[in-house]
């Protein structure tokens, strides 16, 4: 019994982790998205005045209920926290009660909080309980969005290259803001009589955004205005080149564990050493598909093939139907023949499938020449069975 509540602990925990690709936590992550975003929504209207009476009433209900989702969901992350590996070492009432001392615990929290303002009727529509509650439940999607963490690492591993560019940005901001302060004050000394109120139209001018409240007007402060422009543009082209950089390469990696995780379940993969499948694993992508979705189309041209790493797929062939199941591959016959797809495809489960895209398929037949040699045997095979077959259909 004690293991029963076991797993189910560590199945919810896994499906409200949001690393987890079975149907339960993807209809799971959609229903939080569309719960949240109703929510938001409802937050947001409630500061507008003048709202029709029947909206006015309908929002509280709406608040009521995306709060009482809310409590649900911490109630189980609360249950599930001794399955989180970060409190492995602890009892589970001690790794429950960490985890409520956490961020994510005490925003998950406050996020139920509008619950009872609502009930209570203090959340008024010039109130800023309304706005307060929008940016917690914001928060509280970005704490859960993978994105955040890849953000955070992203930062962490570009921390010294974007330490240099912002040091660039503070010795043109200094010097700017020094330069006009000198040139300007005499002229404007309300706006440039410091060297601090001189740096607001530094920073205003060098972050391109420009709001034209203060402007210079000598012909040395405009020159000194057109170079922060242009380093402007520079700093922000460096700094959006290091960070969408860094986002690619910190996703290549996850992507690179995700492969990995899926190829040591496909056996063909596993009679490979582990340099030739550290070599293949850079060019396959994972994809997980939901029960009767269609693959592959009988008829399509092909520029990939699949391998099965979990759940199960129908071959739809003119004169029946072939199960294949994980470990299994198909598609490589229109890349092997190059001719459309022989066969029709559909998932029978939920599964989960290794992407094998045509160009990098003909680059691993010339390096890893025994993967690819099984699979054109197994062509061999399914074509000489399919040949066999359509030779005994009736009217052929
Ligand atoms: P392709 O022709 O690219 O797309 C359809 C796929 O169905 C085909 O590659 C094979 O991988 C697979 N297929 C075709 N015939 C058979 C068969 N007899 N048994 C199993 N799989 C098959």
């Amino acid at each position: 019994m004690a293991e029963k509540t076991e797993t189910a602990r560590a199945r919810t925990h896994a499906v409200l982790s949001y690393h987890d690709y079975s149907p339960g936590a993807r209809r799971y992550r959609a229903l939080h998205l569309v719960v949240l975003g109703a929510g938001l929504v409802a937050v947001a209207l409630s500061s507008v005045e003048g709202l029709s009476p029947i909206i006015d009433r309908t929002l509280p209900v709406i608040i009521l209920i995306v709060s009482g989702v809310f409590l649900a969901e911490y109630i189980a992350r609360l249950w599930t926290a001794p399955e989180d590996g970060r409190f492995a070492n602890l009892s589970p009432p001690a790794a429950r009660l960490r985890w409520a001392l956490t961020g994510t615990g005490l925003i998950g929290l406050l996020a139920v909080v509008p619950a009872f303002t609502v009930t209570t009727g203090t959340i008024q529509a010039d109130s800023d309980a309304a706005a307060v509650f929008c940016i917690l439940w914001v928060l509280k999607l970005g704490l859960y969005a993978p994105a955040m963490g890849t953000l955070a690492r992203v930062i962490s591993n570009e921390r010294a290259t974007l330490a240099s560019v912002l040091i660039i940005f503070v010795i043109v901001l200094i010097a700017a803001g020094t330069a006009t302060h000198i040139l300007e004050r005499n002229v404007q000394k309300q706006l440039f009589g410091s060297i601090p109120a001189a740096l607001w139209w530094a920073v205003v001018t060098l972050t391109t955004t420009g709001y034209g409240d203060v402007v210079p007007q000598t012909v040395g402060g405009k020159m000194v205005g057109s170079v922060v422009m242009v380093s402007g543009i520079i700093v922000l082209a460096l700094m959006t080149g290091i960070l969408a950089t860094g986002f690619s390469e910190e996703e290549r990696r996850r992507e690179y564990l995700r492969v990995w995780d899926q190829v040591t379940k496909v056996p063909m993969f596993n009679e490979l050493g582990t340099v030739t499948v550290s070599e293949i694993v850079g060019k396959l992508r994972v994809r997980h598909y939901p029960t009767r979705f269609v693959v592959v189309r009988r008829g399509e041209p092909g520029d990939s093939m699949f391998f099965i790493s979990e759940g199960e797929v129908e071959v739809r062939l003119p004169h029946g139907s072939v199960k294949l199941a994980q470990g299994g591959f198909f598609g490589e016959m229109a890349l092997l023949d190059r001719l459309p797809r022989s066969a029709t495809i559909a998932t029978t489960q939920p599964t989960t499938l290794l992407v094998l895209y045509a160009s990098d398929f003909y680059e691993v037949a010339s390096h890893i020449p025994s993967l690819v040699e099984s699979v054109e045997r197994e062509a061999r095979r399914r074509r000489a069975e399919n040949e066999a077959n359509q030779g005994r259909s009736p009217g052929l």
